[in-house]
């Protein structure tokens, strides 16, 4: 049987990393995969994630299962993280949480909860987003369809054009949103447009499914959830959210989903849904790295430990957009380089075409996505001057 399945084409982002663990010169940069590198080109452990795995080590009393919908106080730190402390959702009992695999796992339980109940949807998201999306909603058997997201020179928020194709969305329709440090622009709407684009899907009637996965990567862990917190307080919303960045849990696979329902009784019933996806699926979730979050979110001096960690990464990838604006600059001097500062988060896009992207690759030894996304958090002092270099000899 085997032999009549054709090979699949390689991610276009996982497909990168593997590229380029697989290329033998040594100068080579990877700016493909969403990982976050301090300027010595390493993705240390965080000091708080190390410290709450030691007091695990001695704490633990057992390795058993944990429940289909993961490890009860993280289950109720997430939401908390999320929503905030003054959220009526969460006073009123609105709110439900199910511990998942990554993010990404977060996204496949409500893509199946909602091929399961409104199989009929389509899911709309941006264009462009990051590729998996569609792939995601895809498999749960629902329709997508792309809004427009960005301007022509895809260097600012095309807003009208974004809010003239969610009107034209069906009733009952979903939407994917990012919750802040757009993937893979890094171009977020502002707090006008945040307040307006909540007045359309609800006007709309359409689902939001918010995707939070760079919390406190933009502006701070209260900035970046601006737009998520007026969604989720104004209706039914589903936030997939993920531990991987803002905590460096990468291979532990962290993430949640937060259901928001319109009562209790309606949360609870969606609730018990996604349990039976999870459990449909993969049972349950793996226990350590929600351990370890959990343990850090409980405890008030590790919390801070995770701030002050979590706002270095933030500001060095700051520092890297400005270092790395002034060394294009300085290189080719007609071309403005400076929305780049502008953007947010881990992401750029570049200008890059897909051409040059190749050149990249084939004659520099740089990887980037092929849409242009540049990893912003992966460029160092070390290499910076040949990154910047390479891309003013394919431009
Ligand atoms: C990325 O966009 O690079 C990350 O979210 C990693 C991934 O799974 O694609």
């Amino acid at each position: 049987m085997f032999e009549t399945i054709r090979m699949a084409p390689p991610d276009p982002i996982l497909g990168l990393g593997e590229a380029f663990r697989n290329d033998s010169r040594p100068e080579k940069i990877n700016l493909s995969v969403g990982i976050y590198q301090n300027d010595a080109g390493k993705t240390p452990v965080l000091d708080c994630v190390k410290q709450a795995e030691r007091r695990l080590l001695e704490d633990e009393k057992d390795k058993n299962y944990l429940g289909i919908d993961g490890l009860g106080s993280y289950r109720t730190l997430v939401p908390r993280l999320l929503l905030g402390a003054e959220s009526v959702a969460l006073a009123e009992g609105r709110v439900a949480c199910v511990q998942s695999p990554g993010g990404t796992g977060a996204l496949r339980i409500a893509a199946d909860l909602l091929g399961r109940h409104f199989g009929g949807m389509t899911v709309w998201h941006s264009q462009p987003t990051w590729p998996n999306h569609p792939q995601i909603f895809q498999a749960a058997g629902l329709r997508t369809a792309a809004h427009p997201y960005l301007d022509a020179a895809n260097r600012a928020l095309d807003f009208d054009a974004m809010v003239n194709a969610l009107k034209g969305a069906a009733p009952g329709d979903a939407v994917i949103v990012h919750a802040s440090c757009h993937n893979p622009s890094g171009v977020d709407p502002n707090a006008d447009q945040w307040a307006a684009l909540t007045e359309v899907i609800r006007a709309q009637r359409l689902l939001p499914v918010i995707d939070c996965a760079y919390q406190g990567f933009g502006r701070g862990l209260e900035e970046d959830v601006v737009g998520l917190r007026l969604l989720a307080e104004s209706g039914e919303t589903l936030i997939a959210s993920s531990f991987s960045k803002n905590f460096g849990l990468y291979g532990e696979r962290v993430g949640a989903l937060t259901l928001v329902g319109p009562t209790t009784d309606a949360t609870a019933a969606a609730h018990s849904q996604a349990k039976a996806c999870v459990r449909a699926n993969y049972s349950n979730p793996p226990r350590h790295g929600a351990s370890v979050v959990a343990s850090i979110l409980s405890d008030d001096e590790l919390t801070k430990t995770w701030h002050a960690e979590l706002a270095g990464m933030r500001d060095r990838i700051q520092q890297m957009r400005d270092a790395f604006v002034q060394a294009m600059n300085a290189r080719v001097p007609d071309r403005d380089f400076s929305f780049i500062r502008e953007q947010l988060g881990m992401f750029s896009f570049s200008g890059l075409n897909p051409m040059q992207v190749d050149r990249l690759k084939n004659e520099f030894g740089i990887y980037i996505v092929g849409s242009g996304r540049i990893n912003v958090a992966g460029i160092t002092s070390a290499n910076i001057d040949r990154l910047c270099d390479s891309i003013a000899a394919v431009l």
